[in-house]
């Protein structure tokens, strides 16, 4: 048996998806910015494809650019914000995603701005009487938040941080790469500047994404070449890339509310399984608030806890760690670093999708208890 329970770090394809961007690796071919009958056919496949995803999150389609995916966004959101708008005090937190932290970071070391970690709980909660205090006790700032972590899933209150923040005249930007398509969102009564997708988060190609960027804010390219993107974003766009991610959007959208069931049975079903059948468990997050897809489980302490996940792979199980970190190089998880996890219990993130069953729970909960056998008492 092969069980794919890696849906945070990637997702597979969906059939449907790739039927649609097939006619875009084939015969529908033109440079979109060709003038000629080729090009304006592909043009419009991109500009329907903008106005889908516009559509879905209700805004409008000079809104959304297209990029490579989640990592450009968030890089772009944060470059541009400091390049154009003239932010010199950026908040974030901990337990962002490394295309966030390594960016301010790399911004705060260059001398370009100051950066403020806002404080959180044990389950990565932001504390936001913190976050105020940071907001009242600096000049404009930038905040960049995760809609939800895509480690542990603790879920940002995203409308109440957009009224705060609007409140304060800041500049907010969410990474919603783990719940963009996952959750219906309605980016307008969000007061959200930037949010950002990536298609291979839900069921679309890799290697592309895009950025929501609020009319309110005026910026200039991050990436400089010809005219693409309405001159935000040079370069030839990947065409079947975004009538895939279009696609995969819609798709999510059309049946997001028996997915999220499904998964969340899934999960709710795991969560309760290893509870009962592996003593000592605990989940890290918040297990009653948190993105669906997402189950990060600390293990008890054991000799194989660096062979965790190597061991769950032999046994035709793909998961991650947010791993135990007794020897060597390896650091462990900056997230559950930042939350005060106690790093040499063995952790293990288990992300689920549309595709995962039931029985693929059962068998896996059945391979852990091996790892963990009960001491019989003498
Ligand atoms: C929260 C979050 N932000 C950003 C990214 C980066 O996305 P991409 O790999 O599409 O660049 C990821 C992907 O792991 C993510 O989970």
């Amino acid at each position: 048996m092969k069980i794919y329970f890696d849906n945070a770090a990637t997702t597979a394809l969906d059939k449907e998806v790739l039927d649609a961007m097939m006619p875009y690796m084939t015969d529908h071919f033109g440079n979109p910015s060709s003038i000629h009958s080729f090009g304006r056919q592909t043009r419009a496949a991109i500009e329907g494809a903008r106005k889908t995803i516009a559509k879905l999150l209700n805004v409008s389609p000079a809104e959304i650019f297209f990029t490579s995916g989640g990592t450009e966004a968030d890089n772009m959101a944060i470059r541009c914000s400091v390049n154009d708008i003239g932010i010199k005090h950026c908040i974030t937190s901990k337990i962002e995603h490394h295309a966030v932290l390594h960016t301010l970071e790399a911004l705060e070391h260059q001398g370009r701005i100051k950066l403020s970690f806002v404080n959180l709980d044990k389950k990565g909660k932001v504390d936001i009487a913190h976050l105020e205090e940071l907001l009242k006790s600096n000049e404009r700032s930038f905040v960049s938040l995760m809609h939800a972590n895509n480690e542990i899933g603790t879920l940002l209150p995203i409308k109440e941080v957009g009224e705060l923040c609007e409140r304060y005249n800041a500049i907010f930007h969410s990474d919603t790469v783990q719940t963009m398509a996952h959750y219906a969102m309605d980016l307008k009564a969000m007061k959200v500047h930037f949010v950002n997708g990536a298609a291979h988060k839900f069921h679309g190609p890799k290697g592309v994404g895009f950025i929501y960027v609020s009319s309110d804010v005026k910026i200039h390219p991050m990436i400089y070449g010809g005219s693409q993107e309405r001159n935000m974003r040079g370069g030839t766009e990947n065409l079947y890339g975004i009538v895939g991610l279009a696609k995969a959007m819609e798709i999510a959208y059309r049946d997001m509310k028996a997915h999220q069931d499904h998964v969340m049975g899934l999960k709710a079903y795991m969560a309760e399984q290893l509870k009962k059948n592996i003593p000592g468990i605990e989940i890290n997050g918040d297990l009653n608030s948190s993105l669906y897809t997402v189950l990060n489980v600390q293990f008890p302490p054991t000799e194989v806890a660096e062979m965790m996940l190597f061991n769950l792979d032999i046994a035709g199980i793909a998961a991650s760690g947010g791993s135990a970190c007794t020897s060597g190089s390896n650091q462990g998880s900056h997230v559950l670093r930042a939350i005060g996890c106690d790093m040499e219990r063995p952790s293990v993130r288990f992300s689920f999708s549309k595709f995962n069953k039931k029985e693929e729970v059962d068998y896996t909960v059945t391979k852990l208890k091996e790892f963990f056998p009960v001491k019989e008492k003498v």
